[in-house]
C-alpha cells in the first residue's frame, strides 16, 4: 500500500500523481510559529507502508528544503522505513563543486541531509546537472535517484515550422538534442559566459538561423538573463518566430518573465514542477510511469 503527501508548494502537483498511481492523497499540515519557524503535523492515523512526498523546492528553496526534511524525519519518527522523495524542481545543484577551499557543496550537503532524513529514492525532472553527471549525483549519497525528462513533451507542445532547436548555453546542450530528436530536427548551441549572476555575455558560432523558426531549449529560467541574451542574439542573425521551452518556471526576478517578452520570445512553454501561468505541460504521468 502507498500514499501520496504533499508538502505546501506542490498539493495540486501530489494529488495529480496520487491520481496517476491510484494512490491515496494525503495532505501534511504546514503551520508557522510567530517567528516564522514551520510547525508539521501529519493527522491520518492509518500512514501505509510507503509514502511518497511530493515537494518542490521553488520559490523559496531554503524553506521548501526544511519543511522537505522536517517531514522526511516525521515520517521516519512514525515508523515509515520506505520514503520516495518527488522532488520535481530539485533546488541547491547549482553549487556543485568548490572553487575556493572555503566553499561549500551544497549538493552534497543536500543529498546527505535527505538520506539522513530516511529518503531511500528520489525522483525528479530534467535535474541542473553542470560539472556533475546523474552517476556522479549518484554517488554523493546513499539514496536512488530517477531522473525522468519533460523536455520530448515541452518540444512537442512547441508549434513552430521547420523549426532550429538552440541550446543557449553549452550546457543546456543534452536538452536542446533531446528536443530536436523529437522533432525530428537539427540543433546547436551557444556559448556563454557569466559575468555575474545576472548577467550573461554569449557568442554564436558559425549557426545560420537566418529566416529560421527558432525553438530555445533549456532546464531552468531563473533570472531570464540566459534565455535574453539568447533571443536578443538570434533576432540580430536574422531568425523568425522565436518559441522558449524550459522544464523549471523559476522566475528569481521581478523582470522575469517580462524580459522574455521583451526580447522577442513570442511563446514560453514550461511544466508544472514550479507554479506557473506557462505550465503547458504536467509532469504527473513521468513521475508515476517512474513510481512503477
Ligand atoms: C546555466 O547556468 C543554466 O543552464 C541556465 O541557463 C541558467 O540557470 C538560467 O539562469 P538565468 O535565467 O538566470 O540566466
Amino acid at each position: 500500500m502507498t500514499a501520496v503527501l504533499g508538502g505546501s508548494s506542490a498539493p495540486g502537483l501530489a494529488k495529480e500523481i496520487a491520481n496517476e498511481i491510484k494512490a491515496r492523497y494525503i495532505a501534511v499540515e504546514t503551520g508557522h510559529f510567530p517567528d516564522g519557524e514551520l510547525h508539521i503535523n501529519i493527522t491520518e492515523p492509518r500512514l501505509p507502508k510507503r509514502i511518497i512526498y511530493v515537494q518542490t523546492m521553488s520559490p523559496a528553496p531554503n524553506d521548501k528544503l526544511i519543511e522537505a526534511l522536517l517531514t522526511f524525519d516525521l515520517l521516519k519518527d512514525l515508523g515509515r522505513r520506505e520514503i520516495v522523495a518527488v522532488l520535481p524542481y530539485l533546488g541547491y545543484t547549482r553549487q556543485d563543486h568548490r572553487k575556493t577551499p572555503g566553499e561549500a557543496v551544497n549538493v552534497k550537503t543536500v543529498m546527505n541531509l535527505l538520506a539522513d532524513a530516511g529518503v531511500n529514492e528520489l525522483v525528479s525532472v530534467d535535474i541542473h546537472l553542470h560539472r556533475l553527471n546523474l552517476n556522479e549525483l549518484k554517488q554523493l549519497a546513499d539514496i536512488e535517484i530517477n531522473e525522468v525528462s519533460a523536455i520530448k513533451m515541452l518540444a512537442e507542445a512547441s508549434a513552430l515550422e521547420n523549426p532550429i532547436v538552440i541550446a543557449p548555453d553549452i550546457e543546456a546542450s543534452r536538452w536542446a538534442e533531446m528536443a530536436a530528436e523529437a522533432l525530428r530536427t537539427d540543433y546547436g548551441a551557444m556559448e556563454k559566459k557569466r559575468k555575474s549572476p545576472s548577467e550573461v555575455e554569449i557568442s554564436f558560432g558559425d549557426l545560420d538561423v537566418d529566416g529560421r523558426n527558432i525553438i530555445l531549449a533549456d532546464d531552468i529560467v531563473s533570472t531570464g538573463g540566459t534565455m535574453v541574451e539568447a533571443a536578443q542574439i538570434l533576432k540580430k542573425k536574422g531568425s523568425s518566430d522565436i518559441q522558449a521551452i524550459f522544464t523549471h518556471a523559476v522566475f528569481s526576478s521581478t523582470v522575469c518573465p517580462g524580459n522574455l517578452f521583451n526580447a522577442g520570445i513570442t511563446e514560453l512553454i514550461s511544466t508544472n514542477t514550479i507554479r506557473n501561468e506557462f505550465a503547458k505541460v504536467s509532469v504527473a504521468g513521468l513521475v508515476a510511469e517512474a513510481l512503477d
